[in-house]
């Protein structure tokens, strides 16, 4: 089959690699039919390569059809159409038990100390092949995908692999009310998509990005937006009676602009050998923390900041003064991905498409052009805010 290869740096291919097989009995294989490009795989492109290998199969937002199943997978059958939770759990741990299935104590990584498995996500997070692939062999799957029993288009439902879920938890985590207003840091596919699900519910939302073509499309969705520079918080802080937000999600992660100094310490890991590259990664103050600290200037005392973007590393400062002082909660994390899927599979299906799911991708290409499109989708170039393939 064709997938979508990591081998460098800034370096991806399509290659012919070995067909995935049915390894355990709760295995399935998916044809996958739609297949989406994150900003996750985007920290795989550039920084994290000290956990990759030169062949691996990026991916993690797939949907696609049954064509073959394990003795164990009761709950499905060849023919069916599903989608694929990103992180691997097994439904019936203790962490499963408590809804915090990026906690599997089935599937946690313990050699790395790390959660759950993730699909193509580096070692960190159990070396699994990824979904932008033609097949993709789903472990777990008695407890994982979700069956689609819908004829909706592919476009509804893919991104209750990721976006929805995520968007979905880092609005939840703030426990921002209704006539309350969420600052939204980073108006990617996530931060947008978390603005939409707060607006659906009656939220205000701010939105601060850099990007001009991400700060249109959702000024066009009813965010009130701010363009980041130097004195976003106090515009923030100007448009909520001089207080700051009631609740802040931070949907940037470790790829934020506006931190020279960290960017040129993850590029010099980037040129080491794995070895040397993986403890500087995760113990050197190599992170990116612009946006974050941007959370925590703009959020009002007593609000509560969400992490939705991904951090690695261990040695950075906070403002711990401020955080105390201000009484700020943090909560953070990957998305508990089947904790929320009852929750927001029938705003997938609802009529009408209230978050805008079916015109949500700005680009769909076939899965050969991947290399291309993680180009485009790193520079934000050609307006791209979320790409998803056809393999
Ligand atoms: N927690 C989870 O389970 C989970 C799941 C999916 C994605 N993520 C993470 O969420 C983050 C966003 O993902 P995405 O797909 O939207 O990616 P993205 O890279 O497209 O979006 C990030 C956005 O932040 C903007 N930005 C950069 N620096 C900024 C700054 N200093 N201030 C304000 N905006 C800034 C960028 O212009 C971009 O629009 C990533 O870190 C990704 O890894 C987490
Ligand atoms: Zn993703
Ligand atoms: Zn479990």
């Amino acid at each position: 089959m064709k997938a979508l290869t990591w081998q460098g740096r800034r370096d991806v291919r399509v290659e012919d690699v070995p067909d995935p097989t049915i390894e355990q009995p709760n295995d399935i294989v998916i044809d996958v039919t739609t297949t989406g490009l994150c900003g996750s795989d985007l920290h795989l492109y550039e920084t994290l390569g000290a956990f990759l290998h030169p062949g691996d199969i990026l991916g993690h937002e797939p949907m696609g059809v049954v064509v073959e199943k394990g003795p164990a997978v009761p709950n499905l059958e060849v023919g069916d159409r599903v989608v694929v939770p990103f992180q691997i759990s097994c439904g019936s741990c203790f962490m499963c038990d408590r809804g915090l299935h990026t906690q599997c104590e089935t599937t946690q990584v313990t050699d790395h100390g790390m959660g759950a498995q993730l699909f193509g996500y580096t070692d960190l997070y159990g070396a699994v092949p990824g979904g932008q692939a033609e097949l993709l062999r789903v472990p777990h799957a008695d407890f994982g995908p979700l069956k689609i029993e819908s004829d909706l288009p592919d476009e509804r439902f893919v991104y209750l692999s990721d976006v929805v879920p995520t968007a979905w938890q880092s609005v939840e985590y703030t426990g921002v009310q209704p006539g309350e207003t969420l600052l939204v840091v980073g108006l990617g596919p996530i931060g947008e998509m978390a603005a939409r699900i707060a607006l659906h519910r009656g939220v205000r939302v701010l939105g601060i990005d850099l990007v001009g073509a991400r700060l249109r499309r959702s000024a066009r969705l009813g965010v009130e937006t701010v363009e980041l520079g130097p004195d976003s918080a106090d515009q923030v802080r100007d448009l909520t009676a001089g207080r700051g937000a009631d609740a802040v999600i931070d949907a940037v992660g470790m790829e934020a602009h506006g931190s020279p100094f960290a960017e040129a310490a993850q590029r010099v890991a980037g040129l080491l050998p794995d070895a040397l590259a993986q403890p500087l990664m995760k113990n050197a103050s190599v992170d990116r923390l612009s946006a974050l600290r941007l959370a925590i200037d703009a959020a009002r005392r007593g609000a509560t900041i969400s992490l939705a973007g991904v951090y690695a590393g261990a040695a950075d400062t906070l403002p711990m003064q401020t955080i105390f002082d201000k009484q700020l909660t943090i909560r953070t994390g990957q998305a508990n991905v089947r904790r929320w899927l009852d929750d927001a599979l029938p705003l997938a299906l609802a009529d009408g498409d209230p978050l805008g799911l079916e015109t949500f991708a700005t680009h769909r290409v076939p899965l050969a052009e991947a290399p291309e499109a993680y180009a485009t989708f790193q520079a934000k170039e050609d307006d791209a805010i979320k790409i998803v393939f056809t393999p």
